[in-house]
């Protein structure tokens, strides 16, 4: 989603932000810009598309020498993607870039129209641009951004020029800002990576708090008074960009999916760090999440309910946030996120943080605002993921849960297998990963179709959610997940004639049945493909997918490797841009 980047210093300012901005480019945009000055005239290049573009354009275009300027990667929420609603925006003295959502800017454009204000784009940045030029005409910069705040309802990180002015500043609240603090130079960034090339050395931004950038010097002040705050060195190793001789990074990071399970496993194989992963203190888990960190969460409430013996609701962070919540003394809220930067999934944690409920966060990114406030974190260290569509990442959040329910299991005598069992996993895993060819050879198969179902029961469901959603977030094959038994009760009706089908058995108990209801959509013209484990597979003459047999309570983490390979290949016959979807964004930082 959005990404800021702001640079004060010596460098050649036009590279620090392009480059900034390329490392940035995997949380998904749909525009780019950005505004440079040279402490007398501000030079805005802006661009539709790939920052690459941005870049053809600034060496074109760009004619003055700066030390310092602010950019963007714009992913459109308020008015669509095109060269006027990109940032940065100026009016008046004031140049900006905005990431977040002004949910009073209508209100706010009125009455600055009324003033005599104009406005060329849709956005709500631009307001806040106006807004703080109106306030500037009266008062110093801090009186003016101080103002400001007072009249922003909504979420915001702001990077802001002034002219004449030769200093960057920076606020924000709900999305996330940091100071990046260097020799005789200093940053903003709304991520780490931007700037890691730079400085290790940041500085978390809070709500009403206000940075001062300038070459040699920084300053915070909070409600007109300068304050002190601690100087935090992060260890990203930033954005590796090479795809390691793959075509796509979504299938460099599926073919890592091996090694990071490992780590993970290996990592509590140590009982010491097991006892993390005990929940048996819990009567009661409400799992929330997004995307495809929900759909690890349905794996996992299965998990929790079957072997572990502990009642689990899962809850999209959306809904969540504004339901009425109903806790007993022995709740635990687990959130689940790669970025840890999702919007609703923070502000469900904050809420339940506030109703003072213990939460545990199962988050990838150690330098995130969910990592950072959650009661209890266990990351997964899948590393950086650039593919817009989660693959190592969400296979490490299942292996966590099916974890988590075996350790909580096991500490109630509800298990007697052993923990050793998760170790043979990854390398069942890499044969999974072998089979390249049957992969693309279904996917030729699939690919000119207009529509297709993912069934299953119990825990099959919840895999069909997550392959199902993986099909349709990269391929734009429209795709459904259902309930098998449940697909008679109306949709059946959208079955026809050479509709895939896919089925996905891996509980025996329930192969039976749903079998029966792929039987059902076949009989009315589906085309039926079985995902199966090796020790379920007596289905001689469907087409199908079979992996290695492991244990009920690891079978999900070889069965979506192989969903997630299907979709890569159905998505390259279908000729999408794979690691970068179309209105996808990686990073979904506003409501
Ligand atoms: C976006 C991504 C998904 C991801 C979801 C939740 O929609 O495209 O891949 O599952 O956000 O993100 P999180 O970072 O919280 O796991």
């Amino acid at each position: 989603m959005c990404g800021i980047i702001g640079y004060i210093g010596g460098k050649k300012t036009t590279d620090v932000l392009l480059e900034g901005l390329y490392a940035l480019e995997y949380r998904g945009y749909d525009s780019a810009g950005v505004a440079i000055c040279d402490n007398k005239d501000i030079e805005i290049i802006k661009s539709v598309g790939r920052v690459s573009l941005l870049e053809e354009k600034i060496n074109k275009e760009s004619k003055i020498k700066s030390n310092y300027g602010i950019a963007h990667t714009r992913w459109a929420t308020n008015g669509e993607a095109n060269l006027t609603n990109a940032h940065p925006h100026k009016i008046g003295k004031v140049t900006l870039v905005h990431n977040g959502i002004i949910e009073n800017s209508d209100l706010l454009k009125e009455k600055l129209i009324k003033e005599g204000y104009k406005f060329n784009s849709d956005t709500d940045s631009e307001v806040v641009a106006a807004l703080l030029d109106k306030y500037l005409k009266d008062n110093d910069v801090l009186k003016a951004i101080n103002l400001l705040i007072k009249d922003l309802k909504g979420s915001y990180a702001l990077g802001i020029m002034i002219d004449n002015d030769n200093k960057l500043y920076a606020l924000r609240k709900d999305s996330p800002l940091l100071l990046g603090i260097g020799e005789k130079e200093n940053f903003l960034a709304s991520d780490i990576t931007a700037i890691i090339k730079h400085t290790n050395k940041y500085i978390l931004l809070e709500p009403k708090e206000i940075a001062v950038l300038e070459e040699d010097k920084y300053e915070i002040f909070k409600d007109g008074n300068k304050i002190e705050k601690e100087v935090l060195i992060s260890d990203s190793k930033g954005i590796d960009n090479s795809k390691n001789g793959y075509s796509h990074h979504m299938m460099k990071e599926i073919m890592e999916e091996p090694i990071v399970l490992k780590r993970l496993i290996d990592r509590f194989s140590d009982e010491k760090e097991r006892k993390n992963l005990d929940l048996s203190n819990y009567k009661e888990i409400d799992i929330v999440a997004c995307g495809s960190a929900m759909y690890a969460g349905l794996v996992g409430q299965n998990l929790f309910e079957e072997y572990a013996g502990i009642k689990t609701t899962v809850y999209p962070a959306s809904e969540y946030r504004y339901k009425k919540k109903i806790y007993n003394q022995k709740t635990l809220v687990i959130l689940v996120s790669q970025s840890g930067e999702t919007a609703d999934t923070i502000a469900a944690m904050r809420e339940a943080i506030e109703l003072n409920v213990d939460t545990l966060a199962i988050v990838n990114n150690p330098d995130s605002t969910i990592a950072r406030e959650a009661g209890k974190i266990i990351l997964t260290n899948a590393g950086v993921e650039i593919a817009v569509a989660t693959t190592k990442a969400y296979i490490l959040q299942v292996c966590v849960f099916a974890m988590m329910a075996f350790t909580t299991g096991k500490n109630k005598g509800l298990i007697k297998e052993d923990f050793s069992l998760f170790n043979e996993v990854p390398n069942k895993l890499k044969l999974v990963l072998e089979k390249q060819d049957e992969y693309k050879e279904l996917a030729k198969k699939i690919y000119k179709k207009e529509s297709c179902f993912f069934i299953g029961r119990g825990i099959d469901y919840a895999l069909c959610m997550e392959g199902s959603l993986k099909l349709k977030e990269v391929s734009y094959l429209h795709s459904e997940a259902y309930q098998a038994g449940e697909l008679k009760h109306g949709t059946i009706s959208l079955v026809e004639e050479g509709m895939p089908v896919i089925c996905i058995i891996s509980d025996k108990e329930l192969k039976d049945k749903s079998i029966s209801n792929l039987k059902e959509t076949e009989a009315r013209g589906s085309l039926g493909i079985i995902v199966t484990t090796e020790d379920l597979d007596d289905f001689d003459n469907y087409l199908k997918i079979v992996v290695p047999s492991s244990s009920k309570y690891t079978d999900s983490m070889l069965i979506v490797p192989a969903l997630q390979l299907l979709s890569y290949y159905v998505a390259l016959n279908r000729g999408c841009d794979i690691d970068k979807p179309r209105n996808l964004a990686k990073s979904v930082t506003v409501e």
